[in-house]
Formats: structure tokens, sequence, C-alpha cells
């Protein structure tokens, strides 16, 4: 990966988009920052005509659950960094998740979809979707040949999550939507583990870019969030289902988020770093059995990386020898990485899948997806690299 090259030139989201993208200078105060427009409703009198009956919608804020000046910005400033027409907040990943899906399943649609997902998404399809009448099926990587013979008369969307979570395999996503637009279907992708920074999938066919907004986007492990983009009719149409599911970005956490993505170029880049080195260190330690980084050598994805992404991300998986009580020791051990369950945030954050995300799966269907016990999954942080290498290998002992 040519890591010394300008996003701007390799198509990522740019330093300058996250700081400037979709800023508003308040005219009342010169406020240099967004306000935060903490209000549920907003004065409409020119709205409503000598008669008293509304009028056409005039004015762009009405109620805050359809749209609020400081989401708005945040709403602004990703469709920039995505490169899509608009985008649309939500109150978490998964309200961005469920009303985006829902909006393009129609009725009685099918999904297909990558088969590693992240949990609640992976419920949405299996649990929810079937009980409304839709159904899902899974892929796999060496399935994506064959695609088009999974393909029904009544297939909507193909979803898809790359890198995936926690074995950080990587999908060919030109690929997937070429063959997903040649039958009409709509494409959408979980955008959370790239970052606009690492991967732009408008560019490649996507139709809708989710993020959990939690994550990387807002970067400080402080609020909930999601947020989706697309083109003015697809952001438009679920804007529509949201305001009836209801799931908006309440204001403050609007600022929270535009005030976090002022950074995500510079954290990204730092954190992909982090990544990197941690890996290639990790690679050649005896006290680790394998590494799954999309920017190593060794990693099955590495071609199709290189290919789509413009950095490979901060997140890093690796086996401990000695499986999962040794992984557990491991992870307890570590003095600047936390254990939690989040990524993306300025802090080193570790799990075990096998026991926390994933604890939902069979043994079986845990090593089927490459999970094993002893896996731990490490969202690289901001910090001094060589801290956070010390912190590892000291803690493997
Ligand atoms: C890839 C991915 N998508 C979606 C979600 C759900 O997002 P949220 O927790 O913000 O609802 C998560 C949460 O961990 C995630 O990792």
């Amino acid at each position: 990966m040519p890591r010394n090259k300008s996003l701007k030139e390799e198509g990522g989201a740019t330093a300058t988009a996250c700081v400037h993208g979709g800023e508003m200078i308040d005219y009342m105060t010169g406020s240099i920052t967004a306000p935060i427009f903490q209000t549920s409703t907003f004065y409409y009198p020119y709205a409503i005509d000598s008669e008293g009956r509304y009028t056409d919608n005039k004015a762009p804020y009405f109620y805050t659950r359809l749209m609020n000046p400081t989401v708005r910005v945040a709403e602004r400033k990703l469709s920039i960094l995505e490169g899509t027409e608009d985008a649309v907040a939500f109150s978490s990943g998964m309200a961005a998740i469920s009303t985006a899906v829902l909006e393009t399943m129609g009725s009685r649609g099918h999904i297909l979809s990558v088969r590693d997902l992240y949990g609640g998404t992976y419920s949405l399809f299996t649990e929810i979707l079937p009980s409304l009448g839709h159904t899902a099926t899974f892929f796999s990587r060496d399935e994506v040949e064959n695609l088009d013979s999974l393909i029904r008369e009544n297939t909507k969307a193909i979803y898809v999550e790359t890198p995936t979570n926690p074995t950080l395999d990587i999908y060919d996503i030109e690929k997937i939507f070429a063959i997903a637009h040649e039958h009409g279907l709509t494409t959408i992708i979980d955008n959370t583990f790239p970052s606009p920074v690492n991967m732009r999938p408008h560019k490649f066919g996507a139709d809708i870019i989710i993020h959990s907004a939690t994550k990387y986007l807002s970067g400080h492990s402080d609020i909930i969030a999601g947020m989706v983009a697309g083109s003015n009719e697809m952001a438009g149409r679920i804007r529509n289902m949201q305001s009836v599911l209801g799931g908006s970005m309440d204001p403050f956490a609007g600022f929270l988020l535009d005030r976090g993505m002022k950074t995500l170029e510079l954290r990204v880049r730092r954190q992909n770093d982090n990544a990197m080195h941690l890996a290639e260190f990790l690679e050649d330690d005896g006290r680790v059995n394998r590494v799954l980084y999309p920017g190593l050598k060794s990693h099955s994805g590495y071609g199709i990386a290189r290919r789509l992404m413009t950095g490979f991300g901060g997140m890093v998986s690796f086996e401990v020898r000695g499986g999962v009580e040794r992984a557990r020791r491991f992870v307890k051990r570590l003095r600047i990485a936390k254990v939690a369950a989040s990524l993306g945030g300025v802090e080193s954050l570790v799990t075990i899948p096998s026991v926390t995300s994933h604890r939902q799966l069979s043994r079986a269907e845990l090593l089927e997806r490459g999970i094993s016990p002893g896996l731990v999954r490490f969202s690289a942080g901001i910090e001094d690299v060589y801290d956070i290498i010390d912190d590892v290998s000291s803690a493997l002992g």
C-alpha cells in the first residue's frame, strides 16, 4: 500500500474535507463551530397561510425527528467524504441498518448477504426479516463466482461487510456490485470498518453506504450513532422511512459526531499505521499462531484490499498460542489496551470474539468462520505505536 501518497490522489476522504466539509457558520453569532440546536421543534409562522393551514414546506427545519441543523452538518460532511449526494444520520448503527434494509425490501423481498456479519445485522436478517415475510440467503467468499445462481425473482438487495468481523476477510465489492447491478439489485455496504478514509465504496457501485458512527466516524467511544449515505433519491426514501420508524439522531450526538469527524483522517491514518506495525510485530512473534491483517502479504485478501482500499484499517486479529484461557490471561494483562466490545476509538480496545461478540455461535460454526477460541480482535488506537507493541508483548508473557 503506498502509504505516503496523499488521500486526494488515492480518492479517500481528505483531511480538508473532514475539517471543513458540510460546516456552517452561524450568522447570528459568527460561531466557528456549528451550534448545538438542542430543540425538538422550530418556529414556523411563515408556513401557515391566512386561513391557518400549513402551506408548502419553505423552511428547511420543522421537527428534529425529521431534520436538525446540527445533525445536518454531520450528514453533509459524511456525504462529501463518501462522495455521495446526501446522507442521513441515525440514533445508532442498527437503526441505520434496519431502516435502510427495510426500505429496500418491499413486500416479501429477498436479500443476499455475506455470511460474516455484525451480530445485530445477522439477527435482523435471520429473525426480524423472516417475521415480516422476507428472506435472506448468505454467501461466503468462495461463492462470489456463483452469485448469479443465488439471485431469485424477488431478490431486492445485496449486502456486504468488508473487512469482515473478526477474521478481516476481504470481499471484492467491485465484482459483487457489478453482478448485482446487472440484475437491477440495490447494493448495500456496511463501511464501518474501513471508514471513508480507507475505502469509498460509492465508486465501486455501492448504492447505500452504512456506518455505525459509534466507531471510527465519531472516534472517541462517547456516542451511539449511525449514518447512511447515498443518492438524493435514495437518502430521501430512507429519510421518509426513518421519519416513521423514528431512529433519528439527537442534536448533541450530532455535535459530537461532527466534532469527531473533523479528525477522522488524522486518526484513521494513525490507526492504520499502528495496526500495520502491530501486525508485522506479531507475525514475527512465536507466541502467536496466526495474524489476520489485510495489509500483510500473507493475508488471503491482500491483493483485493490493495485494489479497493486506500489504507488497510486499524483492526488486527490474532490467535494467541494456548487457546482461550491463554487469550483471557493475555487481555487481562494488557495495561494500555482496554477490554471492551466496541472499536474505532482513540484508545486501543481488545476482545475475544468466541466468548463475547460471537458467543451465540456453536463451536462448529465458529470454526467454520475461522474464529478459533483463542482469537483476539485488536482495535488499534492512536497511542504511540511502541507503547502498544510493548503492552502487547509484555501481556503475551
Ligand atoms: C460493523 C458493524 N456494523 C454495525 C454495528 C452496529 O452499530 P451500533 O452499535 O452503533 O448500533 C456494529 C457495532 O458493533 C458494527 O461493528
